[in-house]
């Protein structure tokens, strides 16, 4: 028997329908904008042909404020698996041109449907956000709907890695599910995230604020720290989201995309002994260091815009897929502030969940002083990166290339708070602090008393950088494994990456840690 041609006609004119969107109109204007359509972001992201959608036919159930005379195709958001480059990854991309992208219980669904599927075969999940947020004509719904999407987000957290773009206006719960996923990329032009626009802010506290100081990508990058990449455009949001990809595992059971080399070069690289000044208060770029130390200096740099004095992101060293967490000694000289502490511990977090080894490069003075950095909570902030260290069970190198002090020395991941293998530069000054901080403490009554303060003060801080200013005293104890020659940085950590890739940690049974938030 053959198939009546009828229904397959009618399975045609279905498909048509529902791939229209809003219309031809609202795609021109799109277009018009510099906006890619729901659809051809799909297309843009998967390999050729490799998308299979759920729910194309899907249909809104509302009756209310005229909306049963209204079709909304795929009720507002395609949702599917696709594969790219071979690996299988589940999608959801709002289509601004049906009722807004806004999120009603049907749309709801397909989006909770897709991260169980995500959830069960283990594949990471990229939200394309382009919404209105809550469908307001669908009231409780549409709010539960949210419930229902964020709590997935929870469950699905650190078990498959989760990436948002914000590629449109995303408002309300449009914000909020993004912000609970691990990585946001937000297009500079045409994208907005908020929770309150400014009729509101103005309704509600009299300040006039406009979306560019709080809502753009470039707010989100540089103030809010919200976002982690900044597109220039649609493709670029894409081919981000796949690079990022590129540097993760599937999900927490699996390895990262390790492509070890076959043999560690083990060349002397000269470059890096350029590096730090003659004068350990001179500053330098950490970049030139990371930049040195990774393939082919690929570095694929998290949230550049924010808290800059540390600097986080991913490369591959000898292949190995690794998390990089560096002072910035350019920025507030490397200081550790509140922001700088968040951002590093989130960071670090994600690397422990999706078992990425890291790799810590310390030229730290300490953590920012300062009278807003105490009253905002840098205990409770710095806290967290401590926090984050001690708990991550993934191999953990730190390299000390010149001053380590204080505090700011353990939450850079010293020997003490888990580090497996620590090295040292010659050029490593490892003390609870600076030399002429701790002479003004221990010697304040001696250099008064001084014939000469002045000579007495330089003398004295000349015998503690001498005793302290090194990393000797250290090694001495045992709080290194060795002081490296700054050439064969690359050969030393690329030989310790491979030999901490089997580690294994056990920990007393807990439910989870109480990360001080
Ligand atoms: C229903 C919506 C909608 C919504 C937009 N539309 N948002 N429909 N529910 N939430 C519809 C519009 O009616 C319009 O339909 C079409 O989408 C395009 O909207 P425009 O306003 O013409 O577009 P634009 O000028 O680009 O403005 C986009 C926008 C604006 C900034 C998103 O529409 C807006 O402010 N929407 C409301 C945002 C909001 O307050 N959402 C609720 C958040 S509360 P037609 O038929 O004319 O094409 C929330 C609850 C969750 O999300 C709580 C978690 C914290």
């Amino acid at each position: 028997m053959t198939i009546d041609p009828l229904l397959l006609s009618d399975l045609e004119k279905r498909r048509e329908e529902a791939q229209s969107g809003g219309g031809k109109e609202k795609i021109q204007a799109r277009h018009e904008n510099g906006l890619l359509t729901a659809q051809e972001r799909v297309d843009l992201l998967f390999d050729n042909g490799t998308f299979q959608e759920f729910g194309m036919h899907a249909q809104h159930a509302c009756h209310d404020f005229g909306m049963d005379l209204k079709r909304m195709p795929r009720d507002g958001v395609i949702t599917g698996v696709g594969s790219i480059d071979g690996s299988a990854v589940a999608v959801y991309s709002h289509d601004f041109t049906v009722g807004g992208g806004s999120l009603g219980r049907i749309h709801a669904k397909k989006v909770c449907d897709l991260m169980d599927f995500a959830g069960r075969m283990g594949i990471p999940v990229l939200g394309i956000n382009d919404s209105g947020g809550a469908r307001i004509q669908e009231g409780v719904d549409s709010l539960s709907g949210y419930g229902q999407v964020f709590y997935k987000n929870v469950l699905l957290s650190g078990v498959v890695p989760q990436i948002t773009i914000i590629a449109g206006p995303c408002a309300g719960g449009a914000a909020y599910s993004p912000g609970l996923t691990d990585f946001l990329i937000m297009t500079r032009e045409n994208a907005h995230m908020f929770i309150c626009g400014p009729e509101v802010i103005k309704a509600a506290t009299g300040e006039n604020a406009s979306l560019d100081q709080f809502a753009t990508a470039d707010a989100h990058a540089s103030i809010s720290g919200n976002i982690h990449l900044v597109a220039e455009d649609d493709q670029h949001a894409i081919d981000l989201a796949k690079k990022l990809l590129s540097f993760l595992p599937p999900n927490n059971l699996q390895n990262p995309p390790h492509s070890p080399s076959e043999q560690i070069s083990l060349a002397k690289e000269d470059r890096f002994n350029d590096i730090i000044p003659a004068d350990s208060k001179d500053p330098f770029n950490v970049l030139d260091v990371i930049r040195l130390l990774l393939d082919n200096g690929d570095f694929f740099e998290i949230q550049k815009d924010w808290a800059k004095n540390i600097v986080i992101g991913f490369g591959r060293i000898g292949g190995i897929v690794t998390g990089i967490v560096a002072n910035q000694p350019i920025v507030k000289a490397g200081t550790i502030d509140i922001d700088a502490a968040d951002k590093a511990a989130r960071f670090i977090r994600i690397c422990n969940t999706y078992n990425i080894p890291l790799a810590t490069l310390v030229d730290v003075p300490g953590f920012l002083p300062g009278l807003h950095q105490e009253q905002a909570g840098i205990i409770r902030h710095g806290a967290k990166m401590l926090f984050a260290f001690a708990s991550a069970t993934v191999p953990k190198i730190t390299l000390i290339m010149r001053k380590a002090y204080g505090g700011a020395y353990l939450a850079m991941c010293s020997a003490d708070m888990g580090a497996d293998l620590v090295f040292a530069w010659p050029t490593a000054e490892i003390a609870v602090m600076g030399a002429d901080g701790a002479v003004n403490v221990l010697f304040k009554k001696e250099i008064q008393t001084s014939s000469d303060p002045k000579a007495k003060q330089i003398e004295l801080i000349k015998e503690y950088h001498d005793k302290f200013a090194s990393p000797y005293q250290a090694a001495a104890n045992g709080m290194i494994t060795d002081v490296i020659d700054p050439s064969q940085t690359r050969s030393t950590i690329a030989i310790a990456l491979r030999n901490t890739l089997t580690k294994r940690t056990i920990r007393l049974p807990k439910k989870h840690g109480n990360i001080p938030l």
